[in-house]
């Protein structure tokens, strides 16, 4: 049957219904008038919840991939299609039509709780790995949902925070992964995010989902509301949504009965969001069950961790060869290898790292140091001194003796998780504790380190060496072994800055606060376009990794000194391929540039080369360079080879906001090959032909150029900048107070709802109590923000309707202090 077909034969009220998921996962069949489809979570592997499982830990078993933050380490967009060719296996298997993900969001702070969910703070890096995931997953013919679209850049308050983003920021850097992905590989379909942009919820905001998103840049597939995140649901499919999930017990499609009653949507409105989840359903519903190779895909995973992680820091003590060496640290039992929340999972991991080295002839002495993560509550000081002096213990032996120690530390699921946010950038504090006491005997210490973002190393003067594993998945015990022994050569680089601390960060003035707007006062300068553009020092740079072998740049060559960029707006739907963004297959005017490469150490061993175009001196807003085209290049050891990068008007662009347009402006750029963001091996100049551009923002920003009075990026530029007046941001008060408001703001002016939220979180609490967590867990937390944070008509959805909706809308009256309407509501209400 054809979409139109299948249309014709619903009555209105299915085609309602067909607007809501069913269950969490499924799309409505209409009683068989039409196939339905399963979507579940990625986007690392798939987390298919069976019959009766909803915990959000429990899901059927599958492959456990390196997490986006650390594939996008490996910037091998092959490596990522294999990855996502295994995924679609596994989902193809379990007759999963879509798997969720990936996710792409910029990292806008190091410290958002999600980030080792996506990729890059750059995004060409981002957009790039994206559509290679897209590419690979829907070759396969499975759907797949790119998110969170778009400005979701924090946990905290994700569901109600408003990021209010000038529009320079917005289409260069927010905005600009996702158009890469659309405009290359037109995902299936794209989730949009929780949080509001520029004053509305994303889901209702037309101006990101239908002029931007399918009007400009052309996305055909279906917009799916992140779970819970279609409140208003009627304004939402007159602004474009398509699909809101997950099934809200009869309450989304009530109100779009409501509202077609009242004339306030119409049939063709209903239609138009139909036919796009018609379509997808149609396109996946009947794809053959086959059966999934994982022992194939877990030595991808392996390699795929092995190909990712990152080595910081080498004086010579890496590799190893077989001997006897000491183990500190819990985490090389229990080896971190991936995050909580939604990705979670249900991974059966390989070996861990000992056994690993063990089988390789190692002679091992291991103490775990300090507690395990989910311990760490239960452990008594007195077992904590214990496990600390043991350590302590063992590293003097091992410098007595000069046997290396490797210590294995890193960031926790206590740390860092969906559902919320670091506050700074410290390792937990029980690791740093007994980390500074082993550094006092002064062995030689090799660090392997977890995390999902980067962390302060303020200990990184005592190691003599730093294998940076990230959340390497399944296989990271094998790998890491691997690793260590040179039986692989590292050749991750860094695809996001490691600032010091969360003192240098360029949103340190408003990201993660709990306010509704969070103002993305920084604009462009976002990560390593802040940090080079005003020189504030990092401990590693964007695009930093070491090898065990070495490389050499020679014989640049650009095809052209001089460049026509007129075409840069119409240049911008080319991207992806083997260099990312640099290949050009449909642009009319390119840049050929070559050189040779060539590894001069003793080892095979693999270079991401990274080309950056340096900006000319401006007094517009401009970063001082941009990363514009990437490749990764094997060598054998000795070998060399003539490397091509080429390039079109998009090396050059900025967005115009006068115009809406891409445009080049006119000047003397520098082609520069690099190691990493600031190990630039060649450069060139090139002048470039494009626009005479003026925007004379020295003068009307003064404090985008230098501190001003101490400060960068000040309210008063922003403002400007921002150019509309900012959304309001006042907390509501009694009278103002709605059913989108969060219970923790209805708390804040009411007594009763502050007694409501407090039995819903006690209860919760108790909940889990019983199931062996306490509040510190991340599942835990995950829960407890979302009924703390989210609009209350959000928890409705959530809940399926178990949340009554009278009992949110009385909950509403009274914060209003209307205690009659309250009544009438509880009474009569339904
Ligand atoms: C997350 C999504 C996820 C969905 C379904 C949401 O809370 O933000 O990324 O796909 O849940 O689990």
């Amino acid at each position: 049957m054809t979409v139109n077909e299948i249309l014709k034969s619903l009555t209105l009220k299915e085609k309602i219904r067909l607007l809501n998921g069913v269950g969490g996962w499924y799309t409505f069949d209409a009683a068989g008038k039409l196939p339905k489809i399963m979507m579940t979570d990625g986007p690392h592997g798939l987390r298919k919840q069976g019959a009766g499982q909803v915990d959000i830990n429990d899901s059927i078993p599958s492959t456990c991939f390196p997490t986006a933050s650390c594939v996008a380490n490996s910037w091998d967009l092959d490596l990522i299609k294999e990855m996502a060719g295994e995924i679609a296996d596994q989902a193809l298997q379990e007759e999963v039509g879509i798997v969720l993900g990936c996710g792409m969001n910029i990292k806008r702070s190091p410290m958002c709780g999600r980030n080792f969910e996506y990729f890059s703070e750059d995004p060409l890096l981002a957009g790039s790995l994206a559509t290679a995931y897209v590419d690979a997953m829907q070759k396969k013919n499975v759907g797949t949902s790119i998110k969170h679209f778009a400005c979701n850049n924090q946990e905290t308050r994700r569901q109600s925070s408003d990021s209010i983003v000038d529009e320079r920021a917005l289409r260069e850097i927010y905005l600009r992964p996702f158009e890469i992905a659309v405009r290359n590989a037109q995902p299936s379909t794209i989730m949009a995010s929780y949080n509001k942009i520029n004053g509305k919820y994303t889901c209702q905001n037309k101006k990101i989902i239908k002029d931007i998103l399918r009007d400009e840049w052309g996305f055909k597939g279906a917009l799916i509301s992140d779970w819970g995140a279609a409140v208003d649901f009627p304004t939402c499919i007159k602004a474009g949504l398509n699909l809101a999930m997950p099934d809200s017990g009869g309450y989304q499609p009530g109100q779009l009965e409501k509202a077609f009653k009242r004339g306030e949507i119409t049939e063709e409105e209903i239609n138009r969001a139909c036919e796009k989840v018609i379509e997808v359903v149609l396109r996946f519903a009947n794809n053959q069950k086959i059966k999934a190779d994982y022992n194939k895909a877990h030595l991808t995973a392996k390699k795929i961790a092995e190909n990712s992680a990152v080595l910081l820091k080498n004086d010579g003590a890496l590799p190893l060869k077989p001997q006897k060496i000491i183990i500190l640290g819990q985490m090389a039992e229990d080896m971190r290898i991936q995050g909580g929340g939604s990705s979670h999972i249900n991974a059966t991991p390989g070996p861990n790292v000992i056994e690993c080295l063990k089988h390789k002839g190692f002679e091992i002495e291991y103490e775990p140091a300090y507690p395990a993560d989910d311990k760490v509550e239960s452990t008594s000081d007195q077992e904590r001194k214990a496990l600390a002096e043991k350590a302590v213990a063992l590293a003097k032996k091992a410098a007595e003796e000069n046997t290396p120690v490797l210590l294995f530390c890193g960031l926790t699921n206590r740390t860092e998780g969906e559902g919320f946010d670091r506050h700074d950038m410290a390792l937990p504090a029980e690791q740093l504790k007994v980390i500074n006491k082993i550094f006092t005997v002064k062995a030689k210490v090799i660090a392997v380190t977890f995390g999902g973002s980067p962390f302060a190393l303020p200990f990184y003067d005592d190691l003599n060496a730093i294998l940076h594993m990230a959340l390497a998945g399944e296989a990271c015990g094998e790998a890491c072994a691997a690793l260590l022994t040179g039986e692989v050569n590292p050749s991750g680089k860094l695809s996001e800055s490691f600032p010091f601390s969360e003192k240098d960060l360029p949103s340190r003035a408003t990201w993660g606060k709990e306010e509704s707007a969070i103002e993305y006062r920084e604009s462009i300068f976002t990560g390593y376009r802040y940090y080079d553009t005003f020189k504030v020092p990092v401990r590693f740079d964007f695009g930093f990794g070491l090898s065990y072998t070495s490389f050499e740049y020679s014989k640049l060559k650009v095809s052209a000194s001089d460049f026509d960029a007129a075409d840069a707006n119409e240049a911008l739907g080319n991207v992806g391929g083997k260099s990312g963004y640099g290949d050009t297959a449909n642009a009319t005017n390119k840049l050929t540039v070559t050189f040779t490469l060539k590894n001069t150490g003793k080892l095979a061993g693999s270079e991401v080369v990274q080309l950056y175009v340096k900006n000319p001196q401006c007094d517009y807003l401009r970063a001082n360079k941009e990363l514009r085209a990437f490749t990764k290049v094997f060598l054998q050891a000795g070998e060399e080879k003539e490397v091509t990068l080429e390039l079109d008007a998009k090396a050059f662009i900025l967005f115009d906001v006068e115009s809406g347009k891409y445009i080049a402006p006119s000047g003397t750029y520098e082609i520069q090959i690099a190691a990493s963001l600031s190990d630039v091996k060649l450069s060139e100049k090139i002048t470039v032909k494009g626009m005479d551009y003026k925007a004379n923002d020295k003068e009307r920003l003064p404090s985008y150029f230098e501190a001003v009075d101490g400060e960068m990026f000040n309210h008063k530029d922003f403002a400007s900048l921002y150019k509309e007046p900012l959304p309001d941001d006042s907390a509501p008060v009694p009278g103002t107070f709605t059913i989108y408001n969060s219970l923790a703001e209805g708390a804040a002016i009411s007594k009763v709802c502050k007694k409501q939220l407090d039995k819903i979180v006690n209860g919760i609490i108790e909940d889990n109590k019983k199931m062996g967590r306490n509040e510190n867990d991340p599942a835990v937390k995950i829960a407890v923000c979302g009924m703390t944070e989210n609009p209350i008509e959000s928890i409705i959805l959530l809940t399926a309707c178990k949340f009554k909706p009278k009992f949110a809308r009385a909950l509403v009256h009274l914060v209003n202090r209307r205690f009659l309407a309250a009544c009438r509501e509880l009474i009569f209400g339904r």
